[in-house]
C-alpha cells in the first residue's frame, strides 16, 4: 500500500478523527450500543471509552495494522473485551446473525464497495440488530456539494480513499436497513464541504 497509506495516515487519521471535539458525537452514536458489537473500521480505537454498559464484547473490523498498535493502550484497559477480529468491512469473516448491533464511525466513507460492507453488515447483524453511524458526507445544499465534487479526488489522495460525497443514508437504505432515527447536521468549527454529518441508528 505504500509508506503514506501503511505508516503516515493511521496517526492522522488518530490526530484528526480523535480530536476531542468529536466526544460528544462518539457519545451519542454509541449510546444504544448493546451485546455482541461489530465496529467497522476500528482505527486506534477511538470509540473505546464509549461504549456503554450493554455492551458485551466488541469484534472490531480493521485492515491498518498501525491502527491497531496505536489503539493497544485503550483496548488493554477497556472494561469491554475488544479483539481484532477481521480486516475487510467487504469480507466479514462471521456466520449470518451473529451480532446484536454493529457500529461504525467515519469509516463508510472510506470502504472502496461501501454496498458490499453495508450488505455483510446486514448480513452479520441478528434479526432486530441495528447500525449505529456518523459519517460525513454528501451536503444537504448545493452550494456545498459544490466544492464537496471539487475536492473529492484530492481528498481521496490524501485522505486514504475518503470520499466527501457520498449519499451515506440513502446508501444503508438501498442497502436494505430502515433508519429509525437520523439526524443531518454541519459539525461546527469544520468547513461544511468536510462536516455534513449523518448521524443514526438504522435496523
Ligand atoms: C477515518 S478512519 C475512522 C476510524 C475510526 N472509526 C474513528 O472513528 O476514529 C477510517 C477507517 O476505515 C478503515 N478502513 C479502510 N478500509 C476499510 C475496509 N475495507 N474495512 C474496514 N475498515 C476499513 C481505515 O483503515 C480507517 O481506520
Amino acid at each position: 500500500m505504500g509508506f503514506y497509506t501503511d505508516r503516515v495516515l493511521p496517526h492522522l487519521t488518530d490526530k484528526v478523527c480523535g480530536a476531542r471535539a468529536n466526544d460528544p458525537l462518539r457519545r451519542r452514536v454509541c449510546a444504544g450500543l448493546r451485546g455482541d458489537v461489530v465496529e467497522i473500521g476500528f482505527g486506534s480505537g477511538n470509540n473505546v471509552g464509549f461504549y456503554p454498559e450493554a455492551v458485551h464484547r466488541v469484534s472490531g473490523v480493521e485492515p491498518a495494522d498501525i491502527g491497531w498498535k496505536i489503539a493497544a493502550n485503550k483496548v488493554a484497559v477497556s472494561r469491554v473485551p475488544i479483539e481484532r477480529a477481521g480486516l475487510d468491512g467487504q469480507a466479514l469473516p462471521f456466520s449470518d446473525d451473529s451480532f446484536d448491533t454493529a457500529l461504525s464511525t467515519f469509516t463508510l466513507c472510506t470502504i472502496p464497495d461501501v454496498a458490499a460492507a453495508l450488505t455483510e453488515i446486514r448480513r452479520v447483524l441478528k434479526p432486530g440488530g441495528s447500525l449505529h453511524f456518523v459519517e460525513h458526507g454528501l451536503a444537504p445544499d448545493e452550494s456545498v456539494r459544490v466544492w464537496q465534487h471539487r475536492l473529492d479526488p484530492i481528498q481521496q489522495r490524501i485522505a486514504g480513499g475518503c470520499h466527501l460525497a457520498r449519499d451515506i443514508p440513502a446508501l444503508i437504505a438501498d442497502a436494505g436497513f430502515d433508519t429509525v432515527e437520523l439526524d443531518r447536521f454541519y459539525q461546527p468549527g469544520a468547513p461544511k464541504a468536510f462536516a455534513a454529518l449523518s448521524l443514526g441508528v438504522a435496523r
